[in-house]
């Protein structure tokens, strides 16, 4: 597979609550997918006051988690892999960090976009307790 990423960066200035930030950027500098991670007590205390059920959730759950918080393709460049390959490479770089589980809401760009969006995490292996996910605003996992 392509792997289309460029940059890997990490922002440790969230360390004062222990929530970090990655961001990853494709070669062709728009395409882009950020993501929050730490502790899981840390992470459902960040995500409260935005995502209160998802917050209970992390809340429950021990060691490390992450959040994908924004994935977007450059309109020209879709269906070509790159945002498979941001995915990707953000897994391969949670698993590094010893992330147990990462979390992602589904919200796509406007309504025609809903299958697709859950055709493209899906396909990554992310799964959903959402019974109609195509609505939107689905909360996915996945377990690395
Ligand atoms: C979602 C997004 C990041 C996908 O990026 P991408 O580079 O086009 O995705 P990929 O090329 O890796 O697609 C992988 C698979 O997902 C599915 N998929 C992705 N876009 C699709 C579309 N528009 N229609 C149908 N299926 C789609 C397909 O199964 C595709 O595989 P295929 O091309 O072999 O059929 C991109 O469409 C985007 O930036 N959308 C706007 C922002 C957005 O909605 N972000 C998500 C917020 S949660």
């Amino acid at each position: 597979m392509e792997t289309y990423a460029a940059a890997v960066q990490y922002d440790w200035t969230g360390l004062v609550s222990d929530v970090g930030q990655l961001a990853i950027e494709a070669d062709d500098g728009e395409s882009a997918l950020t993501a929050q991670f730490g502790p899981a007590r840390a992470m459902a205390r960040e995500m409260a006051s935005y995502f209160p059920d998802l917050a209970r959730s992390m809340s429950g759950r021990a060691g490390r988690l992450a959040y994908i918080g924004t994935i977007e393709v450059a309109q020209p460049l879709r269906r070509q892999g790159r945002g498979t390959a941001l995915v990707v490479r953000a897994l391969d770089e949670m698993r590094d960090l010893g992330i147990r589980s990462v979390y992602l809401h589904a919200r796509p760009e406007g309504p025609d976009f809903a299958e697709a969006l859950v055709r493209f995490y899906e396909r990554l292996g992310f799964e959903t307790d959402d019974p109609d996910p195509a609505l939107g605003d689905a909360v996915y996992r996945l377990d690395l």
